[in-house]
């Protein structure tokens, strides 16, 4: 298994970079739109850094896989989500995940897509342990659609929180994701721009 080590240095206060990066809003929109999702059965969420999305997740699924290659986000989440009975935090690495095929009825990735090397895949191996018809949800943070002196801002921000882009890191936007969905066995249900300032894409898509 990969070792993760740029995110890992922040595991600690990683929530409070976000915020600080993207704003308090953002992330609490997206946060309510994964749970107007409504995704139910056996879950599984691929990089969940410090789980600021599992609550939400957790509210409608049967049981909760939340999961990061970090070490220290997966010990974090594990003391943070303590509470939660539905929830399971383990340490997978998105391109070689230990699960059956098809064991899950929905995968989340959370602003995984754009930090890592080859985002085609890890859709491919979502898609090896999603159930037929199974529902993937996909989000990341965007400069696309960004004004720019919000670009700015957010670069500005961006460096003073995390320092430089680990590599492999891109900007991805609607149409990339939407493609790369296509191509890696999924249909897109709905791809759109979301958030005031920064922005994310948020995108649902089922195996076709
Ligand atoms: C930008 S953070 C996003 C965290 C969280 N989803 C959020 O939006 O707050 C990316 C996360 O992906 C994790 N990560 C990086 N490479 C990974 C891989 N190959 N498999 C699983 N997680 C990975 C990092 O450790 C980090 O926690």
């Amino acid at each position: 298994m990969q070792k993760e080590k740029h995110w890992s240095r922040f595991a600690n206060d990683f929530e409070k970079r976000v915020i600080y990066v993207a704003g308090k809003q953002n992330i609490l929109a997206i946060e309510k739109t994964l749970g107007e999702q409504r995704l139910k059965g056996k879950v599984l969420e691929l990089g969940c850094g410090n789980g600021t999305y599992s609550e939400a997740l957790a509210r409608y699924a049967q049981v909760l896989h939340i999961t990061d290659l970090s070490h220290q986000m997966v010990s974090f989440c594990q003391s943070r989500h303590k509470n939660l009975k539905n929830v399971v935090v383990e340490r997978q690495d998105c391109f070689n995940l230990s699960y059956a095929a098809g064991k899950f009825n929905a995968v989340v990735m959370v602003n995984l897509l754009h930090i890592i090397p080859n985002p085609e895949a890890a859709l491919i191996e979502a898609r090896r342990v999603l159930q037929p018809e199974g529902t993937i949800v996909v989000v990341s943070f965007t400069s696309s659609g960004m004004s720019f002196f919000s670009k700015l801002g957010m670069m500005y921000r961006y460096f003073r929180a995390y320092g430089k882009p680990p590599a492999g890191s891109r900007v991805l936007d609607v149409d990339s994701i939407s493609q790369m969905l296509k191509c890696t066995g999924f249909s897109v249900v709905s791809a759109n721009l979301m958030g005031t300032g920064a922005k994310a894409v948020f995108a649902r898509a089922i195996v076709s």
